[in-house]
């Protein structure tokens, strides 16, 4: 195993020594959140704050579950850019009590709506119910790129995910968050805040080793915890983690922001170049994406259906697709390369044979296949990447439970109440 450096500047709750080990795993301690007392306000904060024509978030009028009893609730959260999903357990339980995938969107009623348009008049909408009544609302993407872009619509978003799994004064609340790989302090910082009073206790850890967490159940090759890639495509960034049985450090993590949602753009950018009178929408480019895509030149058409001033008319789509999937794939090729080649020589066979696409971009078909050929033409032979399938979407909500169910007490970073 190569040895670690261990990072002792930003802070003194962990040591190199073995003691601190994180989840069990020798610990890079710059990676890990902690209460980071020594962290000043930039003067210019990353994430948007209010915008002054948004109606306050009411609390959505659902029945609350209720608890009873209940001395902490760990909770495994994958905020992501385009959805959020959330698992709960008791600390101590074997199972996962709960488990919900929510679009991560906000819908503010629009200034001037009239009574008894939107249901029981409410202000504010989250998730499924905010895009089925999108027409009538302000809708707020509040991650953009991975990070928090809009701190007020971030917590009122969590308000509601809170609500959802059950808000109750006598319960501890201890949730283990994902952030995309190597999240700058401004980022980090963004997450607390958002769920000050909240939540009451906070470890943050990398999505991608929460994804290789999760997986370890349904993996039948080497253990990913062992010695793997993890590649994570979400919508708003790509991060890619050599994991080799102990906790990542930064030189074990590339992210970037190209995903899906770039993708998006270039197939948009792409269709309006070839019928510039066409007026498509991302989120109709996005279906387009999610129905047809391809890498690699393997398809030669794609008659994609694409409502144009009222007809609907079948647009050529391939071109575009294939130039965005596979500027995607070059990307995600470009840095498992980088990867590979940090890695231990000796690690490497085995390595070439664990390499693992999560995230939403990994349903993009032949994108496995596609990544396996750029690296076996380099030279790494024996390569096999596999893609998780439609499990991606709770593997680093799955993950963070285990995490927070494997932390130590000291290990959990308190929030104000
Ligand atoms: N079948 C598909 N083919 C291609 N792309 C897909 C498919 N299904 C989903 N996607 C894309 O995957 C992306 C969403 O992935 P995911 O849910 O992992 O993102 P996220 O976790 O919300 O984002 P991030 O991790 O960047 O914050 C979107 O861009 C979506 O269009
Ligand atoms: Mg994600």
């Amino acid at each position: 195993m190569p040895q670690k450096t261990v990072n002792q500047t930003t802070d003194n709750l962990y040591s190199e020594s073995q003691d601190n080990a994180f989840l069990g795993y020798p610990s890079s301690p710059g990676l890990i959140s902690t209460a980071d007392p020594d962290f000043e306000e930039p003067s210019e904060p990353v994430a948007k704050i209010s915008t002054p024509e948004k109606p306050a978030a009411k609390p959505s009028p659902k029945t609350k579950p209720k608890r009873s009893n209940l001395e902490t609730l760990l909770v495994g959260l994958d905020l992501g850019t385009n959805t959020t999903c959330v698992q709960i357990a008791e600390l101590g339980a074997e199972t996962v009590e709960a488990s919900a995938l929510i679009p991560t969107v906000v819908g503010y009623a629009r200034p001037g709506i009239l009574p008894d348009v939107l249901p029981g008049n409410q202000t504010t909408f989250f998730g499924e119910e905010a895009i089925a009544h999108k027409l009538h609302l302000d809708l707020v993407q509040p991650l953009k790129d991975g990070v928090i872009d809009d701190l007020e619509a971030v917590r009122d978003f969590l308000g509601y995910v809170k609500e959802r799994i059950g808000d109750s004064e006598d319960t501890e609340y201890r949730a283990v968050i994902g952030t995309p790989a190597n999240a700058d302090p401004q980022a980090k910082e963004n997450i607390r805040l958002a769920i000050t009073q909240l939540f009451d206790k906070v470890i943050l850890i990398p999505e991608p080793f929460l994804a290789a967490l999760g997986s370890r159940k349904e993996s039948t090759n080497v253990d990913p915890i062992t010695n793997s890639i993890f590649v994570d495509i979400g919508a708003g960034s790509s991060d890619v983690c050599l994991i080799q049985g102990y906790y990542p450090s930064s030189d074990d993590q590339i992210s970037f922001a190209f995903a899906g949602d770039a993708v998006d753009r270039i197939i948009q950018k792409s269709i309006l170049g070839k019928y510039p009178d066409c007026r498509i929408s991302l989120s109709k480019c996005r279906e387009i994406k999610e129905t047809y895509s391809f890498v690699n030149g393997s398809k030669n058409s794609v008659l994609a259906p694409v409502m144009i001033h009222g007809k609907v008319k079948r647009l050529e789509v391939a071109d575009a697709i294939d130039t965005a999937c596979s500027a995607l794939l070059e990307k995600i090729y470009q840095a498992v390369r980088t990867l590979i080649m940090r890695a231990d020589p000796d690690s490497i066979p085995s390595l070439l044979e664990n390499i693992i696409i999560t995230g939403g971009g990994s349903m993009i078909p032949g994108f496995d296949e596609g990544l396996e050929s750029l690296l076996l033409e380099e030279g790494f032979e024996g390569c096999k990447v596999t893609c998780v399938g439609e499990s991606y979407k709770s593997r680093v909500a799955a993950g963070a439970l285990i995490a927070a169910h494997q932390a130590d007490e000291r290990q959990w970073q308190n929030l104000l109440r």
